[in-house]
């Protein structure tokens, strides 16, 4: 990384403003059963154009089911998922292929390819959705390796790698395309705080030059506050809280406020 220490500067990202135009994503009354049990329960969402969101909640509270329906790969029951105001589920399978073009994703286990190496993992999206010749491929992956801290892995198999290592791998190839959308599931989860805040600190230097939409599953509450525009608070597979992080901050929905306190005593009891 070319400077891991930098300190957790509050986000240059910029404050919420106006969304630009229509919401680049749209859930409108999304429920999904899964083994009999409701999952996701009557979502109203928007996704703000250009804009990073953050969505938290608790393990459990339908967070990574409702980023995957956000691309496709999971269909709800009920409702719909508007991307640029067409039914994602009305797409053919070639067409929702072309669709996913314009999305990067990092699932929550990062979902390395075992045969393939760290070289081969992130440039795994430009040999399938480019006609990137040899030369471009190494360039883009060389730089995207760096900017992750990364250089010299090149050569590594997923299991040679730490969780922290898998987790950037993972965010490289999801950043390696530049793609429009960036939907990342916990991606600073299990890393050191130095590399945590350089991750965040790439994400957000990215932003400035790339200004993409992007939607983040985090569990670093409050700091995530700092590096995002819009905040949804997942609970029980409903959104309970939407809005700028000021407006989450100040709710005073009681799980909310435990949430975002982090505090043992409120509505949810563990122990
Ligand atoms: N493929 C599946 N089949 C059946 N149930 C599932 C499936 N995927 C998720 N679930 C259930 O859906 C609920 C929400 O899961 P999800 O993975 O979205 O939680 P999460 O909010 O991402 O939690 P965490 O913070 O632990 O990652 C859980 O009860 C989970 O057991
Ligand atoms: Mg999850």
């Amino acid at each position: 990384m070319s400077d891991p220490g930098i300190p957790c500067e509050p986000c240059s990202v910029g404050p919420p403003g106006d969304p630009e135009g229509e919401p680049i994503l749209r859930l409108e009354g999304v429920e999904t059963v899964l083994e009999g049990k409701k999952v996701l329960d009557h979502i109203d969402l928007d996704v703000p154009r250009n804009r990073i969101t953050a969505i938290i909640g608790l393990s459990g509270a339908g967070k990574s089911v409702l980023l995957r329906h956000m691309i496709g790969l999971m269909k709800p029951d009920r409702g719909r998922v508007l991307l640029d105001g067409a039914d994602l589920m009305k797409y053919s399978r070639k067409e929702l292929f072309e669709v996913r073009k314009r999305f990067g994703m990092l699932f929550q286990s990062g979902a390395l390819f075992d045969s393939l190496d760290v070289f081969e993992n992130v440039a795994f999206p430009l040999r399938e959705k480019t006609n990137l010749d040899e030369t471009g491929i190494r360039e883009r992956v060389r730089v995207i390796l760096r900017k992750v801290g990364l250089e010299g892995s090149e050569e590594k198999f997923p299991d040679e790698l730490s969780g922290g290592m898998v987790r950037r791998v993972a965010l490289a190839r999801a950043m390696v395309m530049d793609p429009e959308i960036i939907l990342l599931d916990e991606p600073t989860t299990g890393l050191d705080p130095i590399i945590r805040n350089s991750i965040l600190n790439l994400i957000c230097r990215t932003y400035q030059d790339h200004k993409f939409t992007m939607v983040m599953i985090s569990h670093d509450i409050p700091d995530i506050f700092h590096w995002c525009h819009h905040v949804v608070v997942v609970h029980g597979g409903k959104v309970i809280e939407a809005g700028s992080p000021e407006a989450v901050r100040n709710s005073t929905n009681p799980f909310v406020r435990q949430l975002v306190e982090g505090d043992i005593h409120g509505p949810v009891q563990l122990m």
